[in-house]
C-alpha cells in the first residue's frame, strides 16, 4: 500500500494505482477524456492535469502512479489555468453546434465546459478537415466533433480487437478512422458499435433510424408492429433518471403502445424459438458429430438421421444471434462460418413471424406490415439490410431502433415514462420463459439452451437450484463449463457419460481466441456462445451511455432477477411456443422452420 495527500486529503491505496483511479476511489473528481477504465494506456488529451511536489511540469494524472509520501493538488491555480487552456484550444477546433447535436445535454465535453466556466470562446482559428461518413447502415463519424482523445480507438483496438479506427495522418491533420481513407461502409468493421458507447461528444453515433419509423406510424395504410430485444427492459430507464439495473419492462411496453404502435410483441418469444432450433440443431450435430467419430452403439447408428442437407456437420457448434459477431467472422474467419448455427437472431425470426405466421391469422398483406426492432445493438441496422433477411419479396424487419433512440423517440412523443402505468406485451408474440430473458447477458444463451437440451436428453426436470450454469455467469471475457451426462434417456443412450464441453465469450477479442484454438485444432468444445461487445447486449453498442464494469452488472443482476421472477423458465415449456409448431411451423429444423428462421452466411474481406 502506498501512502500519499491529495488536496491536503491523507489516502492510502494499492501499488501501481495511477493518480487519477486514487483520486477517483476517494472521491475526488479529475475532469479526463481519453481515461479508460482497465485499459487505459497512453494520456492523450492532458485534461487531467495535476500538481506534483517537487514535479517541474504538471501531470497527466491517469498514467502517472502514486508514489509513497506523493502530494497531489488538482486544484491549484496552475493546474485551473492548464485545464481551462487545453479545453479551449480543444474548443478552437469544434464546430459547437450543440443545439443541432445528438449529444446535447449528454456530452461530456459540454459538460466538462460548463464545469470549467468557459463562457467565451477566445481562441477561433483554422478548423481540422469536417468528414462526415454515413456510409455504413449502423454508424455515422463526424470528425468535426472529434476531439482525437482516442477512446474509441483504446476500444476498437484493444477491448474488441478489430483495429478498424486508427489515428490517420499526422499533427493538425490527424483524424480518427480506418486506414485508406476507408469509409466505414466499406471497412471490414463488425458495426459492433462500442465506440459510439465510449465516444465523449457526438463524432462517432449510430445512424438514426426515427425519422422513418415516424412516417410509418403516421401512415394509414401500414400495420406497425414493434418488438423488444431481451436486454432493452434493463437499460432503457437509466435514460429516464433510473439507477443502472432498474427492470422497467412494463412502462417500456406502455410507451411503445403510447407512441403508437399497432401491436407491441416481445424479441423473447423468439429468443424462445430460437432454443427450440438452434437446441435441436445442437443435438443433430452431435449425434452427426459421434457417428463420424464412430463413438455411438452399434445399434445407434442405424437410426441416426443427419438433418443438416449436405452441409458438414461441424462441431464446436457456435450461436448466431449476434450480427456484430456474425459480420466479424465472415470478415477475418470465413474458414469456419461452417461452425456457425444456422439460426437467424431472434429479432430476424420474430419479424419473419409478423409477416407470416401473425399476418395470415389477421388476414394481413405482408407487404402492409411495417416492423420496428428496439435493439441494444448497431449491427442489427446491418442485419436488416442483409439480402438473406427476406421472404417472399419483403423484409423480415423493417427498421431498427437502438435503445437511446427508443428513448428520443418517448421524449419526443411527450410520454411521461416515469408516471406509465405498466402496459403488457400482445399475444401470441409476446409470452416468454425467463431462458429468454437471459439472451440480453453474456452467458444467457448457452444457459437457456442448456436449461432445454437437459430436459430433451434426460427426460428429466432440471431442479430449480441448478437452474443457473454458475461458471458461465459473470462478466469474464472468457467462462467454460464441462458437463457430463448422467441418466440419458433411451433414444440419447450413447451420450451417456459424455463430457460436454461449452465456451462462452463477449467481445470479439475473446472470439477471436477461441476461434484460433479451432483453427489450430486446439479446441476442446462442443458449443461456444459468443456475443459481439462485452458483457453481451447489456452493453450493446446502441444501450445507455455511460457503460463500464459496474453498470454491466447492475444490468446483468436486473436480468436475472427478471428470469426468475417468471414461471416459465425454460423455453421448450413456453405453451404459445408449443401453439405455433402445432398451428404453423411443424417441428424444430423442418421445412418451414428452414424456411423462416434460418439463414446463411457470406465470405467477405478482411481489406
Ligand atoms: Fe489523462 Fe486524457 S485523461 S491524458
Amino acid at each position: 500500500m502506498v501512502n500519499l495527500k491529495i488536496n491536503n486529503k491523507e489516502i492510502t491505496v494499492p501499488e501501481g494505482t495511477t493518480v487519477l483511479e486514487a483520486a477517483k476511489q476517494h472521491n475526488i473528481l479529475i475532469p479526463n477524456f481519453c481515461y479508460m477504465e482497465g485499459v487505459h494506456q497512453i494520456g492523450s488529451c492532458r485534461i487531467c492535469v495535476v500538481e506534483v511536489e517537487g514535479a517541474k511540469t504538471l501531470q497527466a494524472s491517469c498514467v502517472t502512479p502514486v508514489r509513497e509520501g506523493m502530494v497531489v493538488r488538482t486544484n491549484s491555480a496552475r493546474v485551473r489555468k492548464a485545464r481551462k487552456i487545453l479545453y479551449e484550444l480543444m474548443l478552437s477546433d469544434h464546430p459547437k453546434d450543440c443545439l443541432g447535436c445528438s449529444r446535447n445535454q449528454n456530452c461530456e465535453f459540454q459538460q466538462l465546459g460548463e464545469l470549467i466556466q468557459v463562457e467565451e470562446f477566445r481562441f477561433e482559428g483554422q478548423k481540422s478537415k469536417n468528414v462526415v461518413d454515413d456510409t455504413s447502415p449502423s454508424i455515422v463519424r463526424d470528425s468535426s466533433k472529434c476531439i482525437l482523445c482516442r477512446r474509441c480507438v483504446t476500444m476498437c483496438n484493444e477491448m474488441q480487437g478489430v483495429g478498424i479506427l486508427n489515428a490517420q495522418s499526422r499533427g493538425f491533420d490527424t483524424e480518427i478512422g480506418p486506414g485508406e481513407d476507408l469509409p466505414l461502409g466499406s471497412a471490414a468493421c463488425a458495426y459492433c458499435g462500442q465506440c459510439t458507447t465510449v465516444c465523449p461528444v457526438g463524432a462517432l453515433k449510430e445512424k438514426d433510424s426515427t425519422q422513418a419509423v415516424w412516417e410509418a406510424l403516421l401512415d394509414p395504410s401500414k400495420t406497425v408492429m414493434v418488438q423488444t430485444a431481451p436486454a432493452i427492459r434493463a437499460a432503457l430507464g437509466e435514460e429516464f433518471g433510473y439507477e443502472p439495473g432498474t427492470l422497467v419492462t412494463g412502462k417500456m411496453a406502455g410507451a411503445l403502445r403510447e407512441i403508437g404502435f399497432d401491436y407491441v410483441f416481445d424479441t423473447n418469444f423468439a429468443a424462445d424459438l430460437t432454443i427450440m432450433e438452434e437446441g435441436t440443431e445442437f443435438l443433430e450435430r452431435i449425434k452427426s458429430f459421434f457417428y463420424q467419430q464412430n463413438l455411438m452403439l452399434p445399434e445407434f447408428l442405424k437410426k441416426v438421421k443427419i438433418h443438416l442437407e449436405g452441409k458438414e456437420p461441424t462441431l464446436p457448434m457456435i450461436t448466431s444471434c449476434s450480427p456484430g459477431w456474425i459480420k466479424y467472422i465472415e470478415h477475418y474467419y470465413p474458414e469456419l462460418l461452417g461452425h456457425l448455427s444456422t439460426c437467424k437472431s431472434p429479432h430476424m425470426m420474430l419479424g419473419a413471424l409478423c409477416k407470416s405466421y401473425f399476418a395470415e391469422k389477421k388476414g394481413l398483406d405482408p407487404k402492409d406490415i411495417f416492423v420496428v426492432s428496439i435493439m441494444p445493438c448497431t449491427a442489427k441496422k446491418f442485419e436488416v439490410t442483409r439480402p438473406e433477411m427476406v421472404n417472399d419479396g419483403v423484409p423480415n424487419v423493417d427498421a431498427v431502433l437502438t435503445t437511446r433512440e427508443l428513448a428520443r423517440m418517448i421524449k419526443d412523443a411527450g410520454v411521461d415514462f416515469k408516471n406509465l402505468a405498466d402496459g403488457q406485451f400482445d399475444s401470441p408474440l409476446g409470452l416468454s420463459s425467463g431462458a429468454a430473458d437471459i439472451f440480453g447477458t453474456t452467458g444467457g444463451v448457452m444457459e437457456a439452451a442448456i436449461r432445454t437440451v437437459y430436459e430433451v436428453v434426460t427426460g428429466r426436470e432440471l431442479p430449480f437450484e441448478q437452474m443457473h450454469v454458475k461458471p458461465i455467469v459473470g462478466l469474464d471475457r472468457i467462462k467454460t463449463a464441462a458437463l457430463t451426462i448422467e441418466g440419458a434417456k433411451e433414444e440419447w443412450r450413447f451420450l451417456e457419460g459424455v463430457t460436454v464441453n461449452v465456451a462462452v465469450t463477449s467481445g470479439l477479442k475473446g472470439a477471436a481466441q477461441l476461434l484460433d484454438e479451432i483453427k489450430q485444432g486446439r479446441s476442446t468444445y462442443h458449443f461456444i456462445e459468443v456475443m459481439g461487445c462485452p458483457g453481451g447486449c447489456i452493453s450493446g453498442g446502441g444501450q445507455p451511455r455511460p457503460v463500464n464494469n459496474e453498470i454491466r452488472q447492475k444490468r446483468l443482476e436486473a436480468i436475472y432477477r427478471e428470469d426468475e421472477g417468471k414461471a416459465l423458465r425454460k423455453s421448450h415449456e413456453n405453451p404459445d411456443i408449443a401453439k405455433i409448431y402445432e398451428d404453423f411451423l411443424g417441428k424444430p429444423l423442418g421445412h418451414k422452420s428452414h424456411d423462416l428462421l434460418h439463414t446463411q452466411y457470406t465470405t467477405r474481406s478482411k481489406y
